[in-house]
C-alpha cells in the first residue's frame, strides 16, 4: 500500500526562495495524494510565483503576510494553524528556518507556526553555502529535535550555479514523504476491528428504527488504524459516507446481524473498538408486508438486542476493547460506570445533542478514560481526532500486553 494524504489538511507555508516556482506543481501533487491544501505566502515569495496560480490550483484564496484586517477576514491565523494536519513550509530557506527556531511571530507564516499544535514539515531550499553554514546546520539539529519534519534537501545543480547539498526537493518526493510521516507503524501486525454507524431495526419492508449517527468517526478510526500499519475490518450499519481503502468492509443492517458479522471473526482480533450507535431495542417481530394505517391507535413491542461490546468484552480470548459513550450530560460519570459496567480497557467519552460535536458533525472533542486515568482530547475534525486516538489506544494496547 502506497501511503497517500485522504482527508488530511496541509497548510503549505511558501518562503521568498527561488524553488518557489515549483509550488503550484507541488500543490498539484499533494492534490493528487487526497490532501486539501490551503496556501500562506510569507514576504517576499510573490517575487518568485504568482498567488492567482497558487490560488486556482489549490481552489482557495491564497493567505497573504500582511496582519491586516483583510488577510484575517477569511480565515484567521488562529482559525488556519486549527485547520491544518501539518504545516508544511516549502521551500524554507535558511532565513525562515532561522525564524522559526527563535520562534518569531512577525508574520502571518511564522505566526501560525508558533500557534499552531499540526506537525511542522520544512522542505529547505537555499544555496549550497547557506546549507554547509553551521548557524544553519545548528537550526536544524534544533528543529529535528522539536519534532519538525524535515524533507530533504536535494543536491545538484543550483540555481546560483553552483553545485551542492540545498535544492528542495522535487514536489512529487515531498508530497509522498509527506505522507509517509502519517504512517506510523504504531500498530503493524496487529489485527483491530471496528463497528461503525447506526443500526436499522426493521419495523416492516420500508420502515425502520434507527439513529442519527453519520458512521464518520467509526470510518476515520478505521482509516487511521490502516495508517498506523493494523489490518483492519470495519463492520458498519448503513451509512452514506465512502468506505476507507485498505480496509475488509462487513456492511450490515440490524444490531443482530451486526452481533453476527463480529463474532464470526473475534477471535482473530488484537484490538476491538465499538463506535457504532446499536440500536439498543429492535421490534419483536418484523412485519413481511409494509404496515397499513388502518387503527388510530399502535403499539410496537421492542426487545432488547445484544451488547455487542459487552458480549466481546467477556469472551474467554478476548481482544483488547475500545468503546464509546455518547451522553447528553454527566459525560465522565456515565462513562466511567460503562466502561467497569461493561468490562472495558478504554472508554473514549463525547457530549452530544449540542450543535457543534457529536452525531452527524465533523467535529468531534473526547475525553479518554481507562481505570486509572483520564485525558481530555480537544475538539479537532472526526480523522485528526481519530488520529490522536489511535496512537492513545496502541500506546494503552502496548503497555497492557508487556
Ligand atoms: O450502553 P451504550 O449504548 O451507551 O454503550 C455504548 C458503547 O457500547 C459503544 O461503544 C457501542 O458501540 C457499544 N454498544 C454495542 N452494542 C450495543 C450497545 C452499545 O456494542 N447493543
Amino acid at each position: 500500500m502506497t501511503p497517500d494524504l485522504k482527508n488530511k489538511r496541509v497548510l503549505l507555508g511558501i518562503s521568498a526562495g527561488i524553488a518557489a516556482y515549483k509550488t503550484p506543481d507541488l500543490v498539484r501533487k499533494l492534490g493528487e495524494l487526497g490532501a486539501e491544501v490551503q496556501v500562506v505566502m510569507s514576504k517576499n515569495s510573490e517575487q518568485f510565483v504568482a498567488p492567482l496560480a497558487l490560488q486556482a490550483v489549490s481552489g482557495h484564496d491564497v493567505h497573504h503576510y500582511a496582519m491586516t484586517a483583510d488577510s484575517e477576514s477569511g480565515m484567521g491565523h488562529i482559525d488556519l494553524a486549527r485547520w491544518a494536519d501539518v504545516v508544511l513550509i516549502a521551500p524554507a530557506t535558511a532565513n525562515i528556518i532561522a525564524r522559526l527556531v527563535q520562534g518569531n511571530a512577525d508574520e502571518l507564516l511564522t505566526t501560525i507556526c508558533v500557534a499552531t499544535e499540526a506537525r511542522i514539515a520544512v522542505a529547505p531550499a537555499m544555496n549550497q553555502q547557506m546549507w554547509q553554514n553551521p548557524a544553519t546546520e545548528s537550526n536544524l539539529t534544533t528543529l529535528a529535535q522539536r519534532e519538525v519534519l524535515i524533507l530533504g534537501p536535494d543536491s545538484g545543480d543550483q540555481a546560483c550555479g553552483e553545485v551542492g547539498p540545498g535544492r528542495m526537493l522535487q514536489p512529487v518526493d515531498i508530497a509522498q514523504q509527506l505522507a509517509n510521516s502519517f504512517h506510523t507503524g504504531q500498530l503493524t501486525g496487529k489485527k483491530v476491528m471496528i463497528t461503525a454507524g447506526p443500526t436499522w431495526e426493521a419495523l416492516d419492508p420500508v420502515r425502520g428504527i434507527t439513529n442519527h449517527s453519520s458512521g464518520l468517526m467509526g470510518y476515520a478510526l478505521a482509516q487511521a488504524a490502516v495508517e498506523a500499519g493494523a489490518e483492519v475490518t470495519l463492520v458498519s450499519g448503513p451509512t452514506h459516507i465512502p468506505s476507507p481503502d485498505h480496509c475488509a468492509i462487513k456492511n450490515v443492517k440490524s444490531a443482530l446481524d451486526m452481533h453476527e458479522a463480529v463474532m464470526q471473526s473475534i477471535d482473530q482480533q488484537d484490538i476491538f473498538i465499538g463506535v457504532a450507535a446499536v440500536a439498543d431495542y429492535r421490534p419483536v417481530a418484523s412485519a413481511d408486508q409494509k404496515i397499513k394505517k388502518n387503527a388510530d391507535e399502535m403499539t410496537i413491542s421492542l426487545v432488547k438486542n445484544p451488547d455487542i461490546l459487552a458480549d466481546v468484552a467477556s469472551l474467554e480470548k478476548r481482544p483488547f476493547c475500545v468503546g464509546f459513550a455518547a451522553e447528553t450530560n454527566d459525560v465522565e460519570s456515565y462513562a466511567r460506570a460503562k466502561l467497569e459496567r461493561k468490562k472495558l480497557d478504554l472508554i473514549a467519552a463525547n457530549h452530544v445533542g449540542g450543535t457543534e460535536t457529536g452525531f452527524g458533525t465533523p467535529d468531534n472533542a473526547i475525553t479518554l478514560i481507562s481505570s486509572e486515568h483520564s485525558e481530555a482530547l480537544p475538539k479537532a475534525n472526526k480523522y485528526a481526532l481519530a488520529r490522536e486516538l489511535v496512537e492513545r489506544i496502541a500506546t494503552h494496547f502496548e503497555q497492557k500486553n508487556h
